[in-house]
């Protein structure tokens, strides 16, 4: 590997917050290879927008793997790749233990075998659990409530012991709710399964959902609903190549939240898309979900301070204009 080595190896690019990342690292002069089983990904993406090498196959595919590593010659891992519905996850463990958890053991076990040796990884919020205090840092204890979090844990647990015995070393992000869309307007969150609020909410002033939910409106919370720390995607990639440039300078395996600092409530989400799109959409009050805490915000003052991060688009009415801009384009009614 030549020291100014720019090729980066991105699982899971052709999905939402992927797609973006290889988007911003094309900017910053990367050559980027995707490998994508497509199970969640878009290929037209990658081929229309991205136009990127894109290798269809799975992490848990060893045999490719080592194929794909002795072709390149990477300087860098973004692993994206993964399942992440949580509902799912309590019902069907065994896949989002193999998918998220083997998948990313065969796959940094590929890495080890080729030499290559820096990694980003995508964590989670999940990974704390309920809050103890607010807003959540990186050394807030960690107990997940469902399988998917524990994936993801079990992956931090993973890389922290391969650092030690290996020297492979990772930034590890933990990301709030990822939200929002390239302002260009060519790439954006397109997930089938749809669980996400300000999808679900643009999706409904679209004419394709009936309503939206809320979920529970007597929370401990100003007005009642649930909380939650919105980051834009845009924000998101910009610190995967801090992320990325960190390592590649020879930096230590670090962790860091990236989120927005500031949350707001369902009903706040609700109305800032109503003034987006410019009219009411239909809502139904429904009843808390269980495992809902009411307040998730992070704290991302590290990722400031270590890598210099800072936020482009932290107000909400970008952050959903952004994502409307994208969906009117995306989901046409026919
Ligand atoms: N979206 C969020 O708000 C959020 C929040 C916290 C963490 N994350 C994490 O960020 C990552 C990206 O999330 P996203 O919202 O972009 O999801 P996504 O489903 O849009 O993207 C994931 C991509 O990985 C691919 N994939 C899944 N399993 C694979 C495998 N075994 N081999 C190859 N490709 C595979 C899918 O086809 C998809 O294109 C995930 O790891 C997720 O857990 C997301």
């Amino acid at each position: 590997m030549s020291d100014n080595n720019k090729t980066i190896l991105v699982t899971g690019g052709a999905g939402y917050i992927g797609s973006h990342a290889v988007l911003s690292l094309k900017k910053a002069g990367y050559q980027v290879t995707i490998l994508d089983n497509l199970v969640y990904g878009h290929r037209d993406i990658v081929e229309d927008v991205l136009k990127v090498e894109l290798i269809e196959g799975d992490t848990n595919d060893r045999a490719l793997l080592n194929n794909v590593f002795a072709t390149h010659d990477f300087s860098a891992v973004m692993h994206f790749s993964a399942y992440a519905y949580v509902g799912e996850s309590v019902t069907d463990p065994a896949k989002y233990y193999r998918n998220n958890v083997t998948g990313t053991l065969t796959l940094l076990e590929a890495m080890l075998a080729a030499s290559v040796k820096n990694f980003v990884f995508s964590s989670t919020c999940a990974t704390y659990g309920i809050p103890e205090k607010i807003p959540l840092t990186e050394d807030h204890p960690q107990h997940p409530i469902n399988p998917y979090g524990m994936t993801k844990l079990m992956v931090e647990k993973i890389l922290s012991d391969f650092d030690a015995a290996y020297g492979l070393k990772s930034v590890i992000f933990r990301y709030f709710n990822a939200a929002g869309a390239d302002p260009d307007g060519a790439i954006g969150e397109d997930h089938d399964p749809e669980t996400h609020l300000i999808p679900l909410v643009l999706q409904t002033a679209l004419g394709h959902r009936e309503f939206i939910s809320i979920y529970g409106t007597d929370y401990p919370t100003p007005d009642g609903t649930c909380i939650r720390d919105y980051i834009h995607v845009n924000d998101l990639a910009s610190a995967h190549i801090l992320g990325l440039e960190y390592l590649l300078k020879g930096g230590e395996t670090e962790i860091f939240n990236l989120g927005n600092g500031s949350g707001f409530s369902v009903k706040d989400v609700i109305e800032t898309a109503e003034k987006v799109v410019g009219k009411e959409v239909a809502k139904k009050i429904g009843d808390r979900r269980p495992g809902d805490p009411p307040v998730l915000v992070g704290s991302s003052e590290k990722a400031r301070k270590i890598l210099g991060w800072n936020p482009e688009y932290p107000d909400l009415y970008d952050i959903i204009s952004h994502a409307w801009q994208w969906h009117q384009q995306r989901h046409k009614v026919d």
